[in-house]
């Protein structure tokens, strides 16, 4: 069935985590033991299904702003009988407020906004908690970023960059880059105060 959602997406060019970097994201959450997640970029729910059967005790909070892909996600979660551990809510995460603790927030959608989404919701994450980002080398595109013809995919690029170079100097995390699994990923963790 995951499987089956996972090549509908590809076949309809649905952006999904790659294979490398969701068995990095799933090593993560079991190694650290997550149990409350919260994930910035539903799609049609690939990722939070995956990460809701690792464990009965995990619940998701998923944020989608896209109603087809909202709308897919909720009946691809109800098939896999997980409706009870995953919650997608419909709106732009920019509007999502909550007062939750999270183990592990996973960022995937606007890539121009990582900042933003790290501010918003950094007094949601739990005291050993991580932030978990994909898309980090975005294609690869990171290392030519002047080679990228179009302009608003150049600016995006340009600001992935700039992200990466303030989380470096960001004295509220621990970070660590992997460049080279999946699309890149990049995990925050809280400094112990
Ligand atoms: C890369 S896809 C998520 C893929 C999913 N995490 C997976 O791996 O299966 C990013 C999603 O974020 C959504 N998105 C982008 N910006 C958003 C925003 N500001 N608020 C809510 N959803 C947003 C897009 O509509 C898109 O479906």
């Amino acid at each position: 069935m995951i499987e089956q959602i996972k090549e509908k997406a590809l076949n309809e060019d649905v952006p999904i985590i790659k294979d490398d970097g969701l068995i990095f994201l799933l090593k993560i959450i079991r190694e650290r033991n997550c149990r409350e997640i919260l994930e910035l970029g539903t799609a049609v729910g690939y990722s939070a299904i995956n990460m809701a059967l690792l464990s009965d005790d995990i619940h998701i909070d998923t944020i989608e702003k896209n109603e087809d892909m909202y709308r897919q996600a909720v009946a691809n979660i109800r098939n896999e009988g997980l409706e009870e551990r995953i919650d997608v809510h419909f709106t732009a995460i920019e509007d999502y407020k909550t007062d939750r603790k999270y183990d592990l927030i996973f960022v995937d959608a606007a890539k121009a906004q990582y900042m933003k989404y790290t501010d918003q919701f950094y007094d949601n994450l739990s005291d050993d908690g991580v932030f978990f980002y994909d898309n980090m080398i975005f294609h690869g595109m990171v290392y030519n970023v002047e080679g990228i013809r179009n302009r608003g995919t150049r600016s995006m690029v340009k600001k992935l960059i700039n992200f990466l170079e303030l989380m470096r100097n960001d004295k509220r995390f621990d970070i660590m880059f992997c460049e080279d699994v999946g699309d890149g990923i990049l995990i925050a963790s809280r400094r112990k105060k």
